[in-house]
């Protein structure tokens, strides 16, 4: 038996990525850049034992339903034909996120599981193909992988061998933050997979976005580049809008926002006009992220409390890229 555990932050899209150039390879159509996050994420422990008949998925303490299983399982079988190797794995993984919070743990998660499988079945540490694999599991997990500020660039080879993460800015290099406002969700939400399909199959707005996304994303790289906080502020809501807006034109339309969404949305805007800068990114939910700098969280933190239906607001900064905590083997498990 073999095993290893991995630690793998989420991380939030200020130019969202929302739509495949290949659905079965998960490749991006749209490039993106993200912040990765400081304190909510995933650890991973991966063990292959070559007595177990198929896979086990224990989610924070408890058996994983079918359907989460069974994506892990077809992920898992892509990493067992590319790494050469038979063995069944038992996961283990843990998000640090507040219980049934909503939030998306598809990065963190694929990101920590690829680096720990990886590393159990003894595969070489070529961070192009860890990207590979990870991408394989969840389009933004790739991001995880790396600390800082993000960009994923969709490329264009038809395998995808150019779809690769790069670190703009190292933690630590720029600080900034992102303010997770945590709503009550909605019962029913369309995952994000579906959902951009259904958006580029069915939206007349779709070409539309991908063609305000190239802008979006240079503008946002040279604001990164010049530390522009106001300029990547402003072109972080109008991606996070446009992506809403190609989604909304989808047939049935798709909507992610609820009323609290919408009053955050407006509480952040007026806090704006009267000098306190923050601005707004949401993704395949309700909950609101607010980026903002050091000296604006507090007066943000409280006037975002006071709206009615904010159950938690987390300050998060740039974090760490995925990590591998430690990785063992040891021979076969002893019987019973
Ligand atoms: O990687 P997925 O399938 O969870 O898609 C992510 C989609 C968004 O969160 C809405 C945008 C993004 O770039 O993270």
């Amino acid at each position: 038996m073999t095993t290893a555990t991995a630690e793998a932050k989420s991380n939030i899209a200020l130019i969202k990525y929302w739509g495949k150039r290949d659905t079965r390879l998960n490749l991006p159509s749209t490039g993106s850049l993200s912040m990765t996050l400081s304190s909510l994420g995933t650890r991973t422990t991966v063990t292959l034992d070559g007595a177990l008949e198929s896979d086990e998925l224990v989610l924070n303490g408890t058996p994983a339903t079918e359907d989460a299983l069974s994506r892990m399982s077809r992920f898992l079988d892509r990493v067992r034909r590319v790494g050469g190797f038979r063995e069944r794995v038992r996961v283990e993984t843990d998000n640090n996120f507040p219980t049934r919070s909503g939030l998306a743990s598809s990065a963190s998660g694929f990101a920590a599981l690829s680096l720990a499988v990886t590393h159990a079945a003894g595969m070489d540490d070529d961070p192009d193909r860890l990207a590979g694999l990870a991408r394989l599991g969840s389009g933004s997990a790739p991001r995880s992988l790396l600390g800082g500020l993000v960009e994923l660039q969709p490329g264009v080879a038809p395998d995808g061998s150019d779809c690769l993460p790069r670190q703009l800015v190292a933690p630590g290099d720029w600080d900034v933050r992102l303010l997770v406002a945590m709503n009550t969700p909605d019962e029913k939400e369309v995952g994000s997979s579906d959902g951009m399909e259904r958006t580029r199959r069915s939206s007349p707005l779709y070409e539309g976005w991908l063609r305000g996304n190239r802008v979006d994303l240079e503008v946002a790289l040279k604001a990164v580049r010049d530390r522009d906080f106001h300029t990547l502020g402003r072109v972080t809501e109008a991606s996070c809008f446009r992506m809403h807006a190609a989604a909304m034109g989808a047939d049935p339309p798709i909507f992610y926002w609820n009323p609290v969404t919408l009053a955050t949305v407006r509480l952040v805007r007026d806090l704006r006009e009267s000098g306190v800068a923050g601005y707004v990114t949401i993704d395949a939910g309700p909950h609101v992220k607010v980026l903002c700098r050091p000296g604006d969280v507090r007066t943000l933190v409280e006037a975002i409390r006071g709206i009615k239906g904010i159950r938690q607001v987390i300050e998060e900064r740039p974090g760490p890229g995925a990590e591998l905590i430690n990785a063992s083997a040891s021979g076969p498990a002893s019987a019973g």
